[in-house]
């Protein structure tokens, strides 16, 4: 990634999350005007709007101007990032659309501020949000606010290896406190430790044994259930790079069953081997 430019350079796997995004996006567009209810879309870490493709070497479509091209499309566009260069490149993609609102600065705050307050479910507002940080940036109080809402569905980036690369070490011991406080951030509390470790019996007392990607993410998948509220939470997409190795588990959260339902066939259609 370059992250200082307006476009990124993506791999197949965030190919594969576009076009889910847009699969979605569109049958939930089609439900929403079908049912008359005022339907908006937040991009909350939106990028510059495309991106270049690794596979193609072409600039392809990011969310947010696939968010743009859905038909019906939805009432409102929200788009926020942090960096200058990217709201830029958005405002030349939105090109003066009314129904299209930029934010420059931190979606942690933003989205509690200045959006949430405009989906309410009571006034028949519904959203559809994208949660897609490079890593660990995003805080729990979001995810958990949109749940308790009602009238919001995300999609999230579970950022595993962000997790695995500086927190869930073989020693727990040796990580650095400031890494720990990122996942306590974004997972909302300590009681990671409990899902990505057990402790075994060794010589010299209890050692911590980690546990596999698999035990973490259905950890957090129970916590968007139980702790934050989402009455369905389908098993998410294991996003792989070319050598198999996992580069993020791709989450559906909603209140809706039909959403679940429509989520979960063409989360179907990209699995592979069955893997969660
Ligand atoms: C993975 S990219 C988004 C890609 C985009 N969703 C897509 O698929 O086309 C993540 C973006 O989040 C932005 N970002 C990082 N931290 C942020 C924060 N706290 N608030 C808003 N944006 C943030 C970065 O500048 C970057 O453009």
């Amino acid at each position: 990634m370059c992250a200082d430019e307006a476009y990124d350079r993506i791999g197949y796997w965030s190919e594969i999350k576009l076009d889910i995004l847009r699969k979605y996006a569109s049958a939930y567009s089609k439900i929403m005007q079908k049912n008359s209810l005022h339907h908006v879309y937040v991009d909350a870490f939106a990028g510059g709007g495309r991106h270049f493709s690794l596979t193609s070497g072409e600039l392809v479509p990011g969310s947010p101007q696939i968010a743009l091209g859905i038909d019906p499309p939805f009432k409102e566009y929200h788009f926020i990032d942090l960096k200058e260069t990217k709201i830029k490149s958005l405002r030349e993609i939105a090109q003066d659309r009314a129904d299209v609102h930029l934010y420059q600065g931190d979606c942690n705050s933003i989205l509690l501020e200045s959006i949430f307050p405009r989906i309410r479910y009571d006034q028949f507002k519904r959203g559809l949000m994208l949660l897609d940080p490079y890593g660990l940036h995003l805080n729990w109080e979001v995810i958990a606010m949109s749940a308790g809402m009602k009238s919001i569905e995300i999609f999230l980036n579970f950022p595993v290896a962000d997790m695995n690369r500086n927190v869930l070490w073989t020693n727990p011991d040796r990580v650095d406190p400031r890494q720990r406080e990122r996942l306590n951030a974004f997972w909302g509390d300590e009681s990671w430790r409990g899902v990505a470790y057990t402790s075994q019996p060794g010589l010299f007392g209890e050692i911590a044994e980690k546990t596999t990607n698999q035990e973490v993410v259905e950890g957090f998948r129970q916590r968007l259930l139980n702790v934050a509220g989402f009455a369905f939470v389908p098993q998410p997409l294991a996003m792989l790079n070319s050598q198999n190795a996992v580069v993020y588990y791709l989450f559906f959260a909603s209140h809706n069953q039909t959403g679940e339902k429509i989520v979960a066939d063409i989360f179907k259609k990209y699995r592979k081997g069955g893997q969660a």
